[in-house]
């Protein structure tokens, strides 16, 4: 028995491929450096959408469309729902769509994240939410919807990078929670929902603001080594390394590096906060070396997401709505392909507690 059910095949699948022991991801038979390079958000959608449901001459109007009829429901967003975490108050918003099977279910829960989180956040910063435009592309409008102002090129094509590089990841725990969900017949709303509230654990989604916490805490290149080493003597982890799957770095980290560099090169990032990022990193590394020897721990993903979403404006504590608003295509296209095995998933467990002879 294998508690984090670790080497347990649960699915054959379609959509992605994690190579742990070389460092590769493959979607839909296309690998993520050739997906980064020429594809938008919505291009990735289409192809894991693919064969789940009719194909749209006009992907991207389509999801437009579907960000203006979800922003209706923001108007749900009642003060007491606003004082709750981000990713909690997305959570309450997304449970107002209803279940379905269909496209434009799917198309309104991808839309959820992408209108919702940046509503929420500017109600908690006491301004008016702002309504989608159905014109600008997925990344360019939740930008905008956010900050209020146009987003320039280099902006949106490092959110576009960053959600087509989490757009899907073969059975991590939030997608596995899809499937789990789909198999039962609930639909997708209830599945996006189980997946959003495993995304939120700081093992998984979580973990990006406390990256930031993690550079904050450390402050200057010269203190990496000593309170990295202090903060693993004191029992923790350090956030933005490790992965279940990967053996060697986690190729959605140098995606995301390449991203941080085109906007460090186009002045979005502060180059002191790249330098100690980037002296943190090599530090955690040589010190997670050094004491697991036998482990092989490297960056993963949320570390350069870290950089990445700070410089692009959003607050930390928001940091996992915006995986969601990538996620949410994968997992959308994983419960479709659940329930369309028809097969519940429900495995077995060992009782190891007193039998009634034994508890009398
Ligand atoms: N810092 C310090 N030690 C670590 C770290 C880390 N980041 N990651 C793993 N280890 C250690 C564990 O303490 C454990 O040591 P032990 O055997 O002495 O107890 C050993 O390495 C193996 O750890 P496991 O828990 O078996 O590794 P697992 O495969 O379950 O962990 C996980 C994966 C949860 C991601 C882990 O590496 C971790 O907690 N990382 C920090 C949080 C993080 O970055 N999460 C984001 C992951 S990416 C994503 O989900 C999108």
């Amino acid at each position: 028995m294998n508690s984090g059910l670790e080497d347990v095949i649960a699915a054959h699948t379609v959509l992605s491929d994690v190579d742990g022991k070389n460092g590769r991801l493959i979607v839909r038979g296309t690998s993520l450096d050739a997906l980064v390079a020429t594809s938008r958000y919505e291009d990735v959608l289409a192809l894991l959408f693919d064969g789940f449901f009719p194909p749209q001459a006009d992907l991207r109007a389509a999801l437009g469309a579907a960000r203006v009829a979800v922003f209706e429901h923001v108007a749900a967003a009642d003060p007491a729902l606003v004082a709750l975490p981000p990713v909690d108050g997305l959570r309450a918003l997304l449970a107002r769509l209803g279940d379905g099977e269909g496209l434009s279910t799917a198309l309104q829960l991808i839309a959820g994240p992408a209108v919702f989180a940046p509503a929420l956040l500017r109600l908690k910063a006491g301004q008016a939410p702002l309504p989608p435009d159905p014109n600008l592309s997925h990344a360019a409008d939740i930008l905008r919807m956010l900050h209020g102002t146009l987003p320039s090129p280099q902006q949106t094509a490092a959110l576009d990078r960053y959600l087509v590089t989490v757009a899907d990841h073969g059975l991590n725990a939030s997608t596995f929670a899809a499937r789990v969900v789909a198999s039962t017949k609930a639909g997708l709303t209830s599945s996006v929902l189980a997946a959003l509230s495993a995304l939120k654990g700081p093992l998984h989604g979580g973990a990006p603001g406390p990256v930031l916490d993690m550079l904050d805490g450390v402050g200057a290149p010269a203190n990496a080594r000593a309170w990295l080493e202090a903060a693993l003597d004191n029992g923790d982890r350090l956030m933005g390394f490790g992965h279940r799957v990967y053996r060697v770095r986690d190729p959605r980290a140098d995606a995301l590096k390449g991203a941080v560099r085109l906007l460090a090169g186009s002045g979005a990032i502060d180059p002191k906060r790249l330098a100690l990022a980037e002296s943190v990193e090599a530090a955690a590394l040589a010190i997670l070396r050094e004491r697991k020897p036998d482990r092989a721990l490297d960056t993963n993903v949320e570390f350069y997401t870290a950089l990445l979403l700070e410089a692009l404006g959003f607050p930390r504590d928001a940091f996992t709505c915006v995986f969601a608003m990538g996620r949410v295509g994968g997992w959308i296209a994983h419960a479709r392909e659940q329930a369309e095995t028809g097969r519940l998933i429900r495995p077995m467990s060992v009782y190891v507690g007193p039998r009634p002879q034994e508890a009398a």
